[in-house]
This record gives C-alpha cells, structure tokens and sequence, in this order.
C-alpha cells in the first residue's frame, strides 16, 4: 500500500460512509461512548476493530508490544483512568494473540537492549508460571500458553488499579482475558476467573475496605 492510495481509499472511504449514511461525519463528531476498553498488542496483524467487526465509537482501544499494563506505564494507567471513569466503559478487555513476537523473544534468554526493561515483564509472568510451563513439553504448547497466561497477568495488573478497584466496588465494569488466534481468525474467550482470582490475591491489593 503506498502513501497516496491512501488518501484515496481514505476519499472513496468517506464517500461510501456518506451514500449509506449522509450525516456519518456529523454523528460521529458530536462524541463518543464506547462500550469497550480493548487493551491489545501492537503487532500489525491484531487489528482491534476488525477483529471484533466494530464500528468508529464502540473501542477504546489501546496498544503496545505484548499487550502489558506495568504498574508504573503512565500511558496504560491514564487510557485506564480516562476509561474507566471519564467515558464510563463497562468492559476491559486484554487481548492477546498466538505468535506473539513479543512473547516469543521474552521466551529467549538473550540482551535486546531497548527492549529489556519491557520484555522483563513478559519474562515476569513466566517466572511467575514457571512450574506449570516446564511442564510443557511441546514449545509451541508452551508459547501458547505464556501468551494465555500473560493475557491472564495483565488482568491482574489491571485489577490491582485503583480506578479499576472503584468501578469493581460500584460494580459498573467486568475484566475479559481473550486471545486473538491468528491462524483461524477467532477471538477465544480465555473465561477468566475474575472473582476467584480477586479472592486470591486482594488480601494484598486491596485498596479499599
Ligand atoms: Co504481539
């Protein structure tokens, strides 16, 4: 695809919008209220909109190499905060996908300069599962379930939130662990305990009684 069949798809884009529908653009100006926080990876192939066959306002969406929520990522903790609270979505979901790149190489044990400090947290998850992985004979099993697991992780991540804490407590949000299987096209809902992983873990993340 080269720049300039861009701009005229973009054109032919706009005029197919406007045969269907002649006040699109005036609706869709006026703002949005998307259902969804769609926390996914940034890989090319992982498109969240058309995946989920959304349209322009259901997805706020949010992208990075693995789909990793860290504690400290001012980015991912003000999509959150705006979200949760501001646009009022009712679901987050995390995303993951097989033949993930960014899970692949956190699986290998070598420098990747930049990139260290953010594969560290992938490789987290793996210490964190380590004795169920090793397990795992099959290395492709094996990728596949770090991408599972990872997916499962940053739900965590998101739950240990303080914004996300509040919306629970309210009980005006739900928390959604899928996987974007890139060799069938389908989305696989990964069914997430989320209540039992909350009574797991609040005793030390709670942040409000
Ligand atoms: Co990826």
């Amino acid at each position: 695809m080269k720049i300039k069949d861009i701009f005229k798809h973009n054109e032919e884009w706009v005029a197919e919008q406007l045969r269907m529908d002649p006040n699109y653009f005036k609706k869709l100006s006026v703002g949005q209220k998307p259902k969804y926080l769609f926390i996914g990876c940034s890989d090319s192939r992982v498109s969240a909109d058309i995946i989920m066959a959304a349209e322009p306002g259901d997805v706020f969406i949010h992208r990075n190499i693995a789909n990793i929520v860290p504690s400290n990522d001012l980015n991912a903790l003000a999509i959150i905060n705006y979200s949760v609270n501001h646009l009022r979505v009712k679901d987050i979901v995390v995303c993951g996908h097989y033949n993930c790149g960014g899970i692949k190489v956190a699986m290998e044990a070598r420098d990747e300069g930049l990139l260290n400090p953010w594969l560290r947290h992938i490789r987290d998850v793996y210490r964190l599962h380590k004795e169920e992985l090793n397990t795992i004979t099959s290395i492709h099993k094996r990728y596949d379930r770090l991408v599972e697991l990872n997916v499962q992780e940053q739900c965590i991540n998101i739950i240990k939130t303080r914004d996300v804490q509040k919306a629970l407590l309210e009980k005006r949000i739900r928390i959604h662990g899928w996987v974007f299987d890139l060799k069938t096209g389908k989305l696989i809902d990964l069914k997430i305990d989320i209540e039992k992983i909350m009574r797991d873990i609040m005793d030390v993340y709670n942040l409000f009684e």
